[in-house]
């Protein structure tokens, strides 16, 4: 008699849910919470109305007056990525609000006699002036004063930090913040918006939803990542055909997601929730890309607008540095390098998992299959194809829109700040505007293309 064993499936060798990783949405978080409980309307309310407060200069002073919320009412991951969204968003707006004049080396406005730090601070007074940034508490330093570290205050920086340390993220807005905790369903049919902005209205709104566009491209193609290693693991080549033909499929969907980003349209089927859900999406203009949002997915680290980093008040008397947040930080592309043998370049759980799970592309490779190796192949176009087209994406959104900014400062009468429209100049050689840029995602371009498996 046949032990049951025997008509059983195999164990596959991932479990998506040990790292997080949704069936239905992949790396996005499922159903995100919109709302945090009543004690935390301080910051509920500030985050939700960002763009005025940063366009009419106040978030700064706003802040200040905020209260410093204890985080341990928080109950829960959903709460926790809410609080992380929320408090990255409003981090963002505070460092950013003057754009990059507001923050390097700003020569201080003399306060009036007598006047404490906090006084200062509350009035709003340039970043350098503000709360934590004077040498030490009480004192008031010779004016002017020139100082090249901007410092987050106490009452933002602590709950910030606390919630970070919780998740596991860093203190800075990321990928995980400003697309996949960031959606909420607009209506009952499936319409979909984010549920926290930034100056850069409908454009903002439409980077960030093609964005997540992609993410839920990949799904299957991260379902066949464990049907794929399962099969290598039973020495299944059928299963492992269907599995290459379902990731090189989930690839070409990714690519048709991401061209929504320049394409003129005004309506995009969102194909998110059960059904295909009409939703108006405006033109992602590059040059609101480049002058309006990008300073606000900036970080402080190698960039010269911020040489020192950031004063978390009440974390660390040393300026910390931290990247900003870049769709480079999703870990599905980084997925895809991995399971085809590519090339390693992230290192989260999941991706590590992938690294010990077996070698789809030796399994390809010792089976002498043709049919195989095709199916291979044509991941590997797919994944060149997708790179080939966020380069000419970078292209338009940061080297064109870079060549136009630099036109528009040299005029007259250019105001500062970044809702006003004025791009950042440090970003242009640094960060995410240099040239080197295109040498990097070309390199990874070519090492993909490099991947295909020759008869
Ligand atoms: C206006 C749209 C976009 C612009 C301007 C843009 C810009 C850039 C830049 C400048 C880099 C270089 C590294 C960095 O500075 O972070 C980069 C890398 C990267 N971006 Fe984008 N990006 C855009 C949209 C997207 C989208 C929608 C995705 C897909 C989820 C994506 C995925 C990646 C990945 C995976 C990398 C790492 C390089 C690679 O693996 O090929 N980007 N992007």
């Amino acid at each position: 008699m046949e032990s049951s064993d025997d008509t059983e499936e195999p164990p596959l060798p991932l479990a998506l849910s040990r790292f997080q990783v949704s069936e239905e949405f992949g790396f996005l978080l499922p159903d995100p919470l919109t709302e945090l409980p009543a004690p935390y309307s301080p910051w509920m309310d500030l985050a939700q109305e960002l763009p005025q407060l940063i366009s009419s200069h106040q978030l700064r002073s706003r802040v200040h007056q905020m209260p410093q919320l204890s985080t341990q009412h928080l109950r829960g991951r959903e709460e926790l990525h809410l609080a992380h969204l929320v408090l990255s968003f409003i981090t963002m707006g505070y460092v950013w609000q003057e754009g990059e004049e507001g923050t390097v080396q700003v020569k201080a406005r003399a306060p009036p006699t007598g006047a404490k730090p906090s006084a200062v601070a509350a009035a709003g007074g340039p970043p350098c002036l503000q709360m934590g940034a004077f040498p030490q508490p009480g004192s008031i330093p010779a004016f002017p004063v020139l100082c090249a570290t901007q410092v987050l205050p106490r009452n933002l920086a602590v709950p910030y930090w606390e919630v970070s340390q919780a998740l596991g993220l860093p203190p800075i807005l990321s990928h995980a913040d400003f697309v996949l905790a960031n959606w909420r369903r607009k209506d009952p049919n499936g319409n979909l918006d984010t549920i926290i902005t930034l100056p850069g209205g409908e454009s903002l709104r439409g980077f960030t939803l093609v964005t997540l566009l992609v993410e839920k491209a990949a799904v299957p193609g991260i379902k066949a990542i464990v049907q794929a290693l399962g099969a290598v693991l039973q020495r299944d080549e059928e299963s492992l055909h269907r599995a290459l033909q379902e990731l090189a499929g989930a690839i070409g969907a990714m690519s048709e997601a991401l061209r929504r980003m320049h394409a003129h349209h005004t309506l995009v089927w969102l194909p998110i929730t059960s059904g295909l859900n009409p939703f108006l999406l405006d033109y992602v203009d590059p040059q609101v890309f480049y002058s309006v949002i990008r300073i606000f997915l900036s970080g402080w680290k190698d960039n010269p607008a911020m040489p020192h980093g950031l004063i978390y008040e009440g974390v660390s008397p040393e300026p910390l540095a931290f990247s900003g947040g870049s769709a480079a930080q999703s870990s599905v592309l980084h997925a895809f390098d991995e399971l085809l043998g590519i090339c390693h370049r992230q290192d989260t759980a999941f991706v590590r998992a992938l690294r010990g799970a077996g070698s789809v592309r030796r399994c390809v490779l010792a089976s002498g299959d043709a049919r195989l190796r095709a199916a291979f192949n044509r991941c590997v176009c797919a994944l060149t194809d997708f790179r080939s087209q966020h380069i000419a994406i970078v292209t338009k959104y940061i080297a064109i829109a870079a060549t136009k900014a630099r036109a528009r400062r040299a005029e007259p009468g250019a105001s500062a700040g970044p809702s006003a429209g004025k791009p950042p100049a440090a970003l242009e050689t640094k960060g995410t505007g240099g040239s080197h840029i295109f040498s990097f995602l070309k390199s990874i371009r070519d090492s993909t293309r490099e991947g295909l498996i020759s008869a």
